[in-house]
């Protein structure tokens, strides 16, 4: 008898104590936390376009619970992303936080998430080493090592026998030069100089010339998204490829948001990356034409997927703890989760929080009069980091 009431007793507790948090919890927060002004401004709008696309699709409500989506502009500081990650968990009690345009900023959010247990999904940055900063961390953009080990192989297996790296000095730039490295010089090629320019300058001019007086079979580029076509402007001003040097590079370079208004002189750029709005797929057809729809004809890039995805990861976590949006156990339902993107296959791993995904080899095409990556060769599932 005692111990029937006990146990009355207890369950009554529980049950007042889970209907406060249930109660409370109608609405969840995701913070997003964006370059929304300064020289990474198109990053914050394809990652909100794409983040409020998702949305608009699936609906406001996941497991009985109403989304809200909150966006912040850092203007690309770090210390302004350190700041507003920390008013989001405290003062709007965000669930998960998202966006982070750079690597730095991203980089500045980590000890806020780890110390608030609040799940914080990288939908831009891409340093291979990000996400083990934080075991709140997970990402669904991309990695420099994953983005430039096949257009290594790539080069090698196409007659390129010598290349030149240029790349912006800071983690992603530094990341995709060593993975460029390795990977070209295992399958008998040479680097024969690693360039490095500061990040955000204007002027390439001296880098250039240095790599055009070096004679490489090809020259390799890496800059963040939003600078490709200051730096294209430049490499076609140079000639050369008029002199015989190949372009090759990232597909930051190529961006989508940029790329046609670069012009006609980039046509044959072979460039590797994990999205193209030129990628055929029934997915990514109903993707484009919802998202120029959405915002009057801005064509998406790779970091709009991030939002995309980043939204869709969300979701499905919630999904699976029913609503509950402890941060360990949302992570948690974050891991090894695998869906079809608008980019392809792609998975969150279950050990790492990083991406796997499909690497794309791509060729600038002119396709109905405008310029576009257009994907020829897949290597598919391709690990984010180890
Ligand atoms: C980064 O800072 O991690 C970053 C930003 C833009 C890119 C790639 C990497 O296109």
């Amino acid at each position: 008898m005692l111990r029937r009431q006990i146990l009355t007793g207890v369950g009554a507790a529980a049950l007042a104590l889970a209907a406060v948090p249930a109660l409370a919890q109608e609405t969840v927060k995701v913070g997003l936390i964006l370059p929304m002004t300064g020289p990474s401004a198109s990053t914050g709008r394809q990652i909100e376009a794409g983040a409020r696309l998702w949305m608009a699709q699936h609906g406001d409500m996941v497991a009985g619970k109403k989304i809200q989506l909150i966006i912040k502009d850092d203007t690309g500081a770090a210390d302004q992303s350190k700041r507003l990650a920390t008013e989001l968990v405290v003062n709007d009690k965000v669930a998960v936080l998202g966006g982070f345009g750079l690597t730095p900023l991203a980089l500045s959010v980590g000890p806020v998430a780890t110390q608030a247990k609040v799940p914080a999904v990288i939908m831009a940055a891409g340093t291979s080493t990000i996400v083990a900063t934080s075991p709140y961390f997970v990402r669904t953009s991309f990695t420099l090592p994953q983005n430039t080990a096949p257009m290594a192989q790539w080069s090698a297996a196409n007659g390129i026998k010598t290349v030149v790296t240029l790349v912006s000095d800071y983690g992603p730039g530094l990341d995709s030069e060593k993975a460029f490295k390795a990977e070209f010089e295992a399958k008998g090629g040479k680097v024969i100089e690693s360039l490095r320019a500061p990040l955000a300058t204007p002027e390439f001019a001296a880098f250039l010339q240095k790599a055009k007086d070096l004679k490489p079979d090809a020259l390799f580029l890496f800059v963040p998204s939003g600078q490709g076509a200051s730096l294209m402007k430049q490499v076609n001003e140079r000639e050369l490829a008029k002199a015989g040097i190949k372009i090759i590079g990232t597909g930051d370079v190529t961006d989508d948001d940029q790329l046609n208004g670069m012009g006609d002189a980039l046509i044959g750029m072979i460039t590797s990356h994990n999205y193209s709005a030129a990628h055929d797929s029934p997915e990514n057809k109903a993707y484009v034409s919802a998202f120029l729809k959405a915002t009057n004809n801005m064509r998406p890039n790779f970091m709009s997927v991030g939002g995309y995805d980043g939204m869709a990861l969300i979701y499905k976590a919630l999904d699976k703890t029913k609503g509950d949006t402890d941060g360990a156990k949302l992570l948690d339902a974050m891991k090894g989760v695998s869906w079809t993107s608008p980019r392809g296959p792609m998975s969150i791993d279950a050990t790492t929080r990083d991406i796997t995904q499909n690497v794309y080899i791509r060729e600038v095409k002119k396709v109905d009069g405008q310029l576009y990556n257009v994907e020829f060769a897949t290597i598919a599932n391709v690990k984010g980091s180890n």
